[in-house]
């Protein structure tokens, strides 16, 4: 398969936001992106793609409403940024879905410290990276590592923690890519902010149904025990809530006393995803 940008520059974009375009619509022009074999084909296939050299204005609620021409003029206050036009770009989601033979989505695991949704994350990763399918982890501790080390656990930064997470997993899903998102994530109402970011379907909450109980005789990290003895205050579950999903895609019970094994519970997400036709373009 060719790369895409071996091909792309047959595709002629606005450099600027569009509106340098003068007041007449302006004309669409035309290309050609090299989209992967179709199914035991031998030919790849040439799919015509039309370079819109259209602008979006974004709205105050994230929500984005298509303009162009002299209608591209108008700009957008959105958060705290004013004068800002949406871009849109000639390959969008469809074309890279194709490419990667595979539908973007948002496997959202939420639950308590030590239920097990890192270990989840990594073996259904590990699985779908067998099939060929291209994910990406969102670790709430790898994340507060990096992008999110400004942020500590009181309510305030956690709500923050899972809205700039919730940002990053929608651009995932616009790539095309099964992002998979492990962060205990404990309030209801910042998980259904980020469910609202995508597309019906395309966020799917998995519940790490694992009691507090068995977390803590696990305590992977001895966080538990420190919180126990008062030197981590506001520890999720113990004196901070978690607050557990109450219509979750899929929920992951302990099997009688032992839970089922990692590699058992990636199965069962892929088996949610097949069903959906997520591991299809
Ligand atoms: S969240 O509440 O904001 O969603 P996040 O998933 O990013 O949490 O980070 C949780 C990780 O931080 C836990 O796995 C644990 O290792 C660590 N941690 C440190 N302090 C706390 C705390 N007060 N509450 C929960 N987890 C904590």
């Amino acid at each position: 398969m060719v790369p895409i940008n071996t091909v792309r520059p047959s595709i002629s974009c606005s450099s600027s936001s569009g509106f340098d375009t003068g007041p007449s619509a302006p004309v669409p022009k035309v290309g050609f992106v090299k989209l992967p074999r179709s199914n035991g084909g031998n030919h790849a296939r040439l799919s015509l793609v039309q370079a819109t050299e259209e602008s979006t204005v974004a709205t105050t609620n994230g929500r984005v409403a298509a303009v162009s021409g002299e209608n591209a003029h108008q700009m957008a206050t959105n958060g705290k940024a004013g004068n800002i036009v949406w871009h849109k770009s000639s390959v969008d989601k469809v074309h890279r879905q194709e490419l990667l033979q595979q539908k973007g989505c948002v496997i959202w695991i939420t639950g308590l410290s030590g239920s097990g949704k890192s270990t989840l994350a990594c073996a259904l990763c590990h699985a779908l990276y067998s099939k060929g399918k291209l994910t990406y982890i969102l670790d709430g501790d790898n994340v507060r590592h990096g992008l999110n080390r400004d942020l500590t656990f009181k309510a305030e930064d956690r709500a923050e923690n899972i809205r700039r997470i919730g940002e990053v997993a929608k651009l995932f899903v616009d790539a095309g890519v099964i992002c998979i998102v492990s962060v205990i994530s404990p309030y209801r109402r910042d998980r259904d902010a980020c469910r609202a970011l995508v597309l019906d379907g395309d966020f799917i909450e998995v519940f790490m149904d694992v009691p507090i109980e068995i977390c803590e005789a696990r305590d992977p990290k001895g966080l538990y025990k420190l919180a126990r003895a008062g030197k981590i205050k506001g520890f999720t579950g113990i004196d901070d809530p978690y607050e557990p999903p109450l219509n979750c895609e899929l929920a992951l019970p302990p099997k009688g006393n032992s839970c089922a094994s990692p590699c058992e519970m990636a199965e069962t997400v892929i088996s949610y995803l097949e069903e959906k036709g997520y591991l299809h373009a």
